[in-house]
């Protein structure tokens, strides 16, 4: 798999300095806002990309309550039927070199069904808007207040992990500004 590297997600970020702007805005020692998330609209695109390119949920299982038919599939009463999140996230009929790290891909809302990194439907994740809240305002301070240095490079996967995460853990140095 191809990822691009911290370079263009950094400049990314900072390219229409949403983030400082932010920050700057700030009078010392007061919190950040809803309002202020609420700009944060690259940084929203880069946690969509994070999500489609990690797909930490794999996939997402559904019981058949009656028999059906799925796209010209006969399913049972009972079958397990797994929604493929990875595959759909890698699908080039949907996302575009999908394996490239692209933020600039959710400048538009992707159409209903093509992103499932929460899931679908009525059990649609419930921690959803507060993990997206969490890691803005991780990259937020992340962006605004630190610098880092990748210490291992190797892009190599964990192999077997029930997660896909970097065999090397992906060892960072961090400097605060
Ligand atoms: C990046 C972080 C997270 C990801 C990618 C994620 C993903 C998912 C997925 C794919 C599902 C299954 C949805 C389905 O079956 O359609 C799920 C369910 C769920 N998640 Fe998350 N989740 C995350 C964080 C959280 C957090 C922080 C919480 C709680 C604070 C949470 C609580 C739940 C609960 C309670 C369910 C079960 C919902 C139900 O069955 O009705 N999740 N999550």
């Amino acid at each position: 798999m191809k990822l691009k590297s911290r370079e263009i997600f950094h400049n990314f970020l900072l390219r229409q300095l949403e983030q400082l702007r932010i920050k700057q805005s700030k009078t010392a020692g007061s919190s950040l806002t809803l309002e202020d998330v609420n700009k944060m609209t690259n940084v929203s695109k880069v946690v969509k990309e994070v999500l489609r390119l990690s797909s930490i949920v794999s996939w997402i299982p559904r019981v058949a309550l009656n028999d059906c038919i799925l796209n010209d599939f006969n399913v049972k009463k009972g079958w397990t039927v797994n929604i493929d999140a990875r595959f759909m996230h890698f699908d080039p009929s949907l996302y575009n070199q999908p394996t490239e790290f692209n933020p600039a891909r959710f400048t538009e809302n992707p159409q209903p069904y093509n992103f499932s990194a929460f899931g679908v439907g009525a059990r649609t994740c419930l921690g959803m808007s507060f993990a997206k809240l969490m890691m803005k305002l991780f990259l937020h301070h992340l962006v605004t207040s630190y610098r880092w240095k990748v210490e291992d490079h190797d892009p190599g996967l964990e192999p077997w992990s029930h997660f896909p995460r970097l065999k090397s853990g992906c060892p960072i140095t961090v400097k605060p500004i």
